[in-house]
């Protein structure tokens, strides 16, 4: 076994900037590849951008933009938004570069080395906003796409192929060797019961399209998007060798692409004869005030206007409080400023500011910690652990405020501040500061920017503390 982590998220499509839901995925994804890399692991973690799909190109002609500066604008508003978030991404991959184009031909042609890719007539409906080809019975209300609702296009087209019917077994018997292939579980009983019902051969190119990919040695044909996007994941090691070396431990996304991750992915991977990643895991979905997020409807909440209102920690705690990762869930900003105040504010904000206060005045030794303390400290980091390693952050960040509302109780009931004997006081105030650099240590991957404020200003010296007060870490917000 190496050391190395690899985590990705979804390659978004550039029809638009990012959201709130998009966010929401690259921020959980953030905290997996903190978490992993204090753990002394060798992470990567890649996000990027989908470009080669038809919603790319009439993107471009919305906006009277030539295809390629559109796709470079926004491929850097995208690029450009993690990194004002903080997200700790190590790489950024946009599907139009060379050593992207490179891998997809390189997997194609193993694909079709296998007798896997062929040639058929293709008829049926595509919805260029899923960039998915649908069946009839697929859709809905008289003829609408199932996600999106709008009319798709008829398509009669020759194209290739992938063979994926003939993976359906070999999925189900990988399925049953990999009980935690897709978490959570109740997500994976759903893909299961989907591949047991049967699957189809899917068409994997389209004819004549001036963007994309072209099929290797058909040059009116471009690989369709989804056979090209998936393939970005072993672009980001390298190439097939590196995948070989280390396929993704974590694919992370929301449930309305995970079939292409958990059935058509693998079938893709064991048809190229290449190792299947660690684990697909699942969220949900989120509204806006419980409505669908949609730029028609005016709602789409843009996570650089959240940070700058309320701070990146505070966009990453709201995300990750609130809502039970894996459930669908719904972001308002009346939550958020709740959260913000109660917990942040009043919460471990106010309990930061306290503590460091008092022991800025005092002379402190390192000593015993209170043996409650000691548990307190113990059960916090160990249902951080576990909950984390379950994908349960809600329940993690529940724990170590349950640790902080413990200190709180303490500091109150004891009135630290006003006790008079010095070594009393400094032994009960030693124990409030080894909680609040526990909970820092803890938070470190969920809240980075303020943890390392927290910790930074409890500088140990041998046996000596030198505390400093900090400015508020989250000013109450009216
Ligand atoms: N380009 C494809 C993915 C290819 S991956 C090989 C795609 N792009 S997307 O821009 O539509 O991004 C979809 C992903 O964005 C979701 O799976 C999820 O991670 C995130 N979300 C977009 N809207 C969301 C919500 N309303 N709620 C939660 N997550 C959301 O699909």
């Amino acid at each position: 076994m190496d050391n190395k982590f690899y985590i990705t998220t979804p390659i978004y499509y550039i029809n638009d900037k990012p959201h709130i839901g998009h966010a929401y995925t690259t921020i959980a994804a953030d905290v997996l590849a903190r978490w992993r890399f204090g753990q002394g692991e060798d992470v990567t973690f890649s996000t990027g951008v989908d470009e080669n799909a038809q919603k790319t190109v009439d993107a471009a002609a919305k906006h009277n933009e030539e295809i390629h500066a559109y796709t470079d604008r926004m491929a850097g508003i995208w690029e450009s938004t993690w990194e004002k978030l903080g997200i700790s991404n190590t790489d950024f991959i946009r599907t139009t570069e060379p050593r992207h184009a490179e891998v997809v031909s390189d997997f194609w042609k193993r694909m079709e080395a296998a007798g896997d890719i062929y040639r058929g007539k293709y008829e049926g409906w595509y919805c260029t906003a899923c960039e998915t080809f649908y069946k009839e019975e697929d859709l809905v209300s008289d003829g609408l796409c199932p996600i999106h609702k709008t009319k798709p296009e008829w398509v009669s087209e020759e194209n290739y192929y992938f063979a994926l019917s003939k993976y359906q077994q070999p999925l189900l018997d990988f399925y049953a060797a990999h009980e935690d292939f897709v978490a959570p579980a109740y997500r994976f009983n759903e893909i299961k019961s989907f591949v047991e019902r049967g699957l189809e051969d899917v068409s994997f190119s389209r004819e004549k399209k001036p963007w994309g990919i072209p099929v290797p040695d058909d040059p009116d044909q471009v690989i369709y998007v989804w056979a090209d996007a998936l393939v970005n994941y072993i672009t980001v090691m390298g190439g097939i060798e590196g995948w070989e070396q280390h396929p993704a431990d974590i694919h992370m996304m929301a449930k309305e692409i995970a079939r292409f991750h958990a059935i058509i992915w693998p079938a893709m991977l064991m048809s190229a004869g290449l190792p299947l990643p660690g684990q697909i895991v699942v969220h949900g979905f989120f509204t806006i005030d419980g409505v669908k997020i949609s730029k028609s409807l005016g709602n789409v909440i843009d996570p650089l206007d959240m940070a700058e209102r309320y701070g990146i920690d505070a966009l990453r705690y709201f995300l990750l409080r609130e809502i039970p990762f894996g459930e669908d869930g719904d972001f308002s900003e009346t939550k958020l400023k709740d959260r913000y105040n109660s917990d942040l504010a009043n919460g471990l904000g106010n309990f930061a500011a306290r503590i460091l206060a008092l022991a800025e005045k005092e002379e402190l030794k390192k000593g015993k910690l209170d043996s409650a303390f000691e548990l307190e400290i113990q059960k916090m980091q160990q249902t951080v652990f576990l909950k984390t390693k379950e994908y349960r952050f809600h329940e993690a960040l529940a724990a170590v405020w349950a640790a902080i509302a413990f200190g709180d109780r303490y500091l109150n009931n004891e009135a630290v501040w006003a006790i008079k004997d010095d070594e009393d006081r400094r032994k009960k105030l030693f124990n409030l500061i080894s909680l609040l650099d526990n909970v820092a240590a803890v938070l470190l991957p969920f809240i980075p920017e303020s943890s390392r404020k927290i910790t930074a200003a409890i500088q140990w010296e041998d046996d000596t503390l030198h505390a400093k007060k900090i400015a508020p870490l989250f000013p109450r917000i009216a």
